[in-house]
This record gives C-alpha cells, sequence and structure tokens, in this order.
C-alpha cells in the first residue's frame, strides 16, 4: 500500500495489513478483520461501531477489579512522573518494587522467599523452569530436570512455558514439547471417573498415575510438577476432585519433585481466597502470579520462590557469581505501582469475599438453568469462574462451530461476552470481581437465550 491509500484506511485494513494476532487464524483474519474495542468501564466494554458489552470474561480473566479506576491510573501517572522506569540489574532498587516484592512475600501460601518479577505468565512460569533447573544443578544432580504438566493445561507459549502447556495447537508447527516435559491427565471427573466411582478413589488414581509416570521416567530425573490448583485456563475450569490435591502432593514428596503452582489466573480472588492454593492448604515451591496482579492495567508477572528452595539458590551464590537471569523490565516501577493499588483495592473493598459470594450465587443460578438440559454434560465453579461442559463434538464437527462457539457468537450479538475453551466444548464465565447482581442476571439470561436458541436450531 501507498502511503496516500494508507492515509485513508480504516483500522480495520490497518490492522490487517500490519497486525499479528495471538491464536487467530491468519487466513481468517485477513477475511474478517478484527473486532476493535473502544473503550471499558468497569464490567462495560464499547466496541469501535458504539455496541455495548457487559464483560462475562474480564478481558482474558485479568480485570479482577473492573475496568476504568482512576485510582490506579492516578498511581500509575504519579510513578511516570517520578520515576518512569529504572532496571532492577545489579543491586538497583526502588520503592514501588520493594514494597510490591515484600507484600507478596507476606501474601502469599506457604513461606515465601523472594520474588522474581516479569511481565507475563510465559515468561514467569519460562522463569520457574530455569530456577528448577538451577536448584537441581546446585543440588548435584544434574539429571533431575524433566517437569510434568497436565494434558489440556495452558502455562503460556514461550519455548519451556509452551512445552508445559498440554495442548498441540501450542506445540504444532514450532517443535515443542521439549522432550524434558511431559504429561499427566488432568483431574476431569466427568470424562474419566469409571462408573460409580467416588471423587476421592477418582483423585488417588490420579495421584497414582502420576506416582506410574515418576516411577516409569525415573524419580532421580523428575524435578517439578506444574499445575493450577484450580484450572481456570484452557481445560474448562477445573475443580480438583476431592481430596486430590493431599493425594498429588504425598507423591510430590515421595519422589522429592517440587510444586510449582500457577495461579496466573486463579490469583488474587478469582476463587474466592486470595489464591486458589488457600482452598487445599498448598504451599508451593514456586508460586506463578500474573493477570490479577495489576488486573490487566499494566504487564506484570510474578514467581515468588519459597525459602526452601531461595535457600539452596543463595547457597551456590559464590560458586556461580550472579544469579544469570532476569529482564530489563523486571520490576517496572510503573507496573508496580499499579500492582500495589490494585491490591490495595481488592483488600479494600473485600473483593475476595464479594467474589466467594457473587460466585456462588451465579453457579446456582447456572445450574437452575443448565442442569439437565440438552447437551450439557456439567457445572463446574469456584468463586469468580465457572464454566458450563456441553457433549463433546462428534468426529468431523468444525471446532469454529460447536455449541459453545454457535452460543459465543449469538452473546456477541446480544451484548455479552463469553468464552469457550477445552476444545470448544465449553463456555467459561470469569467477570470482573466487582460485577453487580444486575449485571450476573443480564449475563446469564443473555448467555441462556443464546443456548435456547442454538440449541433449538440444532434440533430442527
Ligand atoms: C494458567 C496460565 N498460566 C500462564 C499463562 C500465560 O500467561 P501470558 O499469556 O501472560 O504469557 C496463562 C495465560 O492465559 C494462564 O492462563
Amino acid at each position: 500500500m501507498t502511503k496516500a491509500v494508507l492515509r485513508n484506511s480504516t483500522l480495520e485494513d490497518l490492522d490487517k495489513r500490519s497486525f499479528l494476532h495471538p491464536f487467530t487464524s491468519l487466513a481468517d483474519h485477513a477475511r474478517l478483520g478484527p473486532w476493535i474495542v473502544e473503550s471499558a468501564k468497569d464490567v462495560f466494554i464499547r466496541d469501535s461501531l458504539g455496541r455495548e458489552y457487559v464483560d462475562g470474561v474480564s478481558g482474558l480473566a485479568c480485570v479482577n477489579v473492573g475496568y476504568g479506576r482512576d485510582e490506579i491510573a492516578q498511581a500509575m501517572a504519579d510513578q511516570v512522573r517520578k520515576l518512569s522506569f529504572f532496571p532492577s540489574f545489579w543491586g538497583t532498587s526502588h520503592e514501588p518494587g520493594i514494597r510490591l516484592a515484600d507484600r507478596l512475600v507476606d501474601m502469599a501460601p506457604g513461606k515465601a522467599g523472594k520474588v522474581l518479577f516479569g511481565t507475563s505468565g510465559s515468561d514467569a512460569n519460562e522463569s520457574q523452569v530455569k530456577i528448577v533447573w538451577f536448584y537441581n544443578n546446585i543440588l548435584g544432580r544434574p539429571k533431575k530436570k524433566k517437569i510434568i504438566a497436565r494434558h489440556r493445561s495452558y502455562h503460556g507459549t514461550t519455548i519451556a512455558a509452551g512445552s508445559l502447556t498440554g495442548q498441540a495447537g501450542v506445540h504444532r508447527g514450532f517443535d515443542l514439547p521439549l522432550p524434558q516435559m511431559l504429561h499427566t491427565r488432568e483431574p476431569d471427573y466427568t470424562k474419566y471417573a469409571e462408573p460409580g466411582m467416588s471423587e476421592r478413589v477418582f483423585s488417588k488414581k490420579m495421584a497414582d498415575e502420576l506416582d506410574a509416570l515418576i516411577q516409569k521416567e525415573g524419580p532421580d530425573t523428575v524435578a517439578a510438577f506444574i499445575a493450577e490448583p484450580v484450572g481456570g485456563s484452557s481445560s474448562g475450569v477445573l475443580v480438583p476432585t476431592e481430596g486430590y490435591w493431599d493425594e498429588i502432593t504425598r507423591v510430590l514428596k515421595k519422589h522429592d519433585v517440587l510444586l510449582i503452582a500457577d495461579e496466573v489466573v486463579s490469583g488474587f480472588g478469582r476463587t474466592g481466597k486470595m489464591f486458589a492454593s488457600d482452598h487445599y492448604g498448598l504451599e508451593p515451591d514456586l508460586l506463578t502470579l500474573s493477570k490479577g496482579i495489576t488486573s490487566g492495567y499494566a504487564p506484570m508477572s510474578a514467581c515468588v520462590i519459597s525459602q526452601r528452595v531461595m535457600d539452596v539458590l543463595s547457597s551456590a551464590s559464590a560458586e556461580y557469581g550472579a544469579f544469570g537471569h532476569g529482564y530489563t523490565n523486571t520490576a517496572h516501577p510503573v507496573c508496580a505501582a499499579a500492582a500495589l493499588v490494585n491490591i490495595d483495592i481488592i483488600e479494600r473493598e473485600g473483593l475476595v469475599e464479594r467474589a466467594a459470594e457473587t460466585g456462588a450465587y451465579m453457579l446456582t443460578r447456572l445450574r437452575e438453568i443448565f442442569s439437565g438440559g440438552p447437551h450439557i454434560r456439567a457445572i463446574r465453579g469456584i468463586g469468580m469462574i465457572m464454566g458450563v461442559e456441553f457433549d463433546e463434538p462428534a468426529p468431523g464437527v468444525d471446532l469454529n462451530d460447536t455449541i459453545p462457539m454457535q452460543i459465543l457468537r449469538q452473546g456477541y450479538k446480544d451484548g455479552i461476552i463469553i468464552r469457550a475453551t477445552a476444545g470448544n466444548h465449553t463456555i467459561t464465565l470469569s467477570p470482573p470481581l466487582t460485577i453487580a447482581r444486575k449485571e450476573v442476571d443480564y449475563l446469564i439470561e443473555r448467555f441462556a437465550r443464546g443456548y435456547e436458541l442454538v440449541t433449538a436450531a440444532q434440533a430442527k
């Protein structure tokens, strides 16, 4: 395109020309172009055509405190004026970074030691892998490097984090996964439990499978297990079965395998506790945080490293020299300022408790409306993350045309944003923790309307 033509181009044209979008078919995008969002306030989004929507998914499960908070804008603007950037290499520091690290150490489940900041969930999980490898090298266990994740999990897209992700779509064409990354079954009771099997027995079975995998690979080669304490990403909202985490931690301890709890989605109140680990008494060796840490106001992530792991890292300082990892934007002061105010808001407004209450109401409404309906398989949730699982699509059905995908498209027409996960056969809801009952009712009523329209059309 010439410069003259570009001047008259629409945003849609420019997007199609220049913007490579994650998780978007290049061919479809060239044909369909973007959906452009213009502004957002609280739980409402407005697009470039002036249409308004209730955001039932907090962007990407990020915006825990809702959109457009003046208090966060002010804190970020003040920080830009005071100290817009400074690195944290070579022991240099600044107040927002120090205060945020210290606050996270106090808040985090288990005995936290220190915090390493990044800017995305992927880079944080990438860092966790390097920390685990470093840890075992220091301990003189150079073979203990394999990391086990779960099928259908999502831990990011970088080389190591993308390998941990248990989805072919993230591996295909990218020479992933790395050979050190293995996968075990996720505790999907609806999918895998045998008829009549209790949740407790099922949990034991999942842990036995993990145990068997570790034994097969050799416990001296397995370094860590990574999972979301409550699966909120790709697996269609996985609330673990009764006793699951007790059984899993027993196996991990037996083989001296570290636990990495990925709380990129579940952290900061999303599940009705500050961290999902708190539901199960988990004390992760490594904890990954992002998204809700700033409610998406600024890109930030954190690896919270337990004291136990920190002690080992510190012990080898003289031998290895400087800790040779980190990023230019580690602990970016403007992002840290946003995070501090965001956490203030979560605490001051009681958003964790509110997530538990509103989430319980939403789950009850979803069960009243959808339970036993055509194509409905399960309804799960905890706090403000819930999923309605539909029957798996029949072989040959285009994954862009599953019932949940059709409901999702109807939702856009009706002014709600919902998400399809788990191979597009689960509808996931994860609205801002601030959402009012009125908007919850609107969201669920529109979702139910879409469901009725789509299933009625299917029945014809
Ligand atoms: C559980 C989990 N871990 C890691 C990530 C990766 O985060 P990011 O997209 O910021 O790299 C995500 C993203 O959705 C996630 O849901």
